[in-house]
């Protein structure tokens, strides 16, 4: 007979139930599908219905399982490893239904300097292919960018056109693809020449974005500013809660 310890953790039985509903959630049922209820399992495994209940419990602490009253244990949607995805200015458009473009761009090889040089740690003398673009989304302005790109590991960028996607280049012509990024977003507000630039009123406000990206070696391979018009931007996230505590 299975004992339901003084901790709530039950022997081999309860570790027999723990695998099956992992089973049922990994294998037989799609998210939001409901589990057998208490009862079903408790009768099936031969343990008490405060058992199952801790299993149950157990798999939402672990976001795995969530459950509504009166209603029974539904499985989760199953987690998107990012929760904030890294997505380039024409992926971000198109998923919204608007066609991205670029006006103003100008493309130049310059060295580093100390300050972009430190956060693609390159020396100040080493060079890179900055590029300026106004983002636009169906024709309009939405954004304003400073990217500079490490000279070394894309020679000639500078002297190419750039029309499209910026990290579409980088991937099909230097085999350069951006698998993560460090990045910070501040508030500030457009001061006149980029409020003209965007086509907002003077000292609107706006999202400044600091994005360093790597490459799957690590490789720094960009280092992007880019000035939001906050009228038409927002930033989404999905959260979890990770910690036991979910009582308040
Ligand atoms: C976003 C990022 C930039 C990146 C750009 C690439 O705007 N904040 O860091 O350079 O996307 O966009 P695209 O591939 O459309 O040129």
């Amino acid at each position: 007979m299975a004992q339901t310890t003084g901790n709530g953790r039950a022997g081999g039985k309860g570790a027999q139930l723990r695998a099956y509903l992992l089973g049922l959630i990994d294998g037989e049922l799609k998210p939001h599908e409901k589990l057998p209820t208490e009862r079903e399992l408790a009768e099936s495994f031969g343990v008490t219905r405060l058992t199952v209940r801790r299993a149950l419990d157990q798999l939402g602490y672990e976001g795995r399982v969530y459950r509504t009253q009166g209603a029974g244990t539904f499985v989760s949607e199953p987690r998107i490893a990012k929760s904030v995805e890294l997505t380039s200015f024409t992926q971000d458009m198109r998923a919204r239904g608007l066609v991205p473009g670029s006006l103003e761009t100008q493309v130049e090889e310059i060295p580093a300097g100390a300050e972009i040089g430190a956060r693609l740690a390159l020396s100040p003398r080493e060079h890179v292919a900055h590029l300026f673009r106004v983002r636009t989304a169906d024709g309009e302005p939405m954004c304003i960018e400073h990217t500079y790109i490490p000279a070394k590991i894309a020679p000639g960028l500078a002297a190419r056109a750039i029309e499209g996607s910026l990290y579409q280049l980088l991937t099909e012509t230097y085999h350069l693809k951006v698998e993560k990024a460090e990045q910070s977003i501040h508030a500030t507000v457009l001061d006149p020449p980029l409020a003209k630039l965007l086509g907002v009123p003077e000292f609107s406000p706006a999202f400044k974005v600091q994005r360093v990206a790597y490459d799957a070696r690590n490789q720094r391979i960009e280092y992007a500013e880019s000035v939001y018009r906050a009228d038409r931007y927002s930033y989404d996230f999905i959260i979890y809660r990770t910690t036991r505590d979910t009582a308040n």
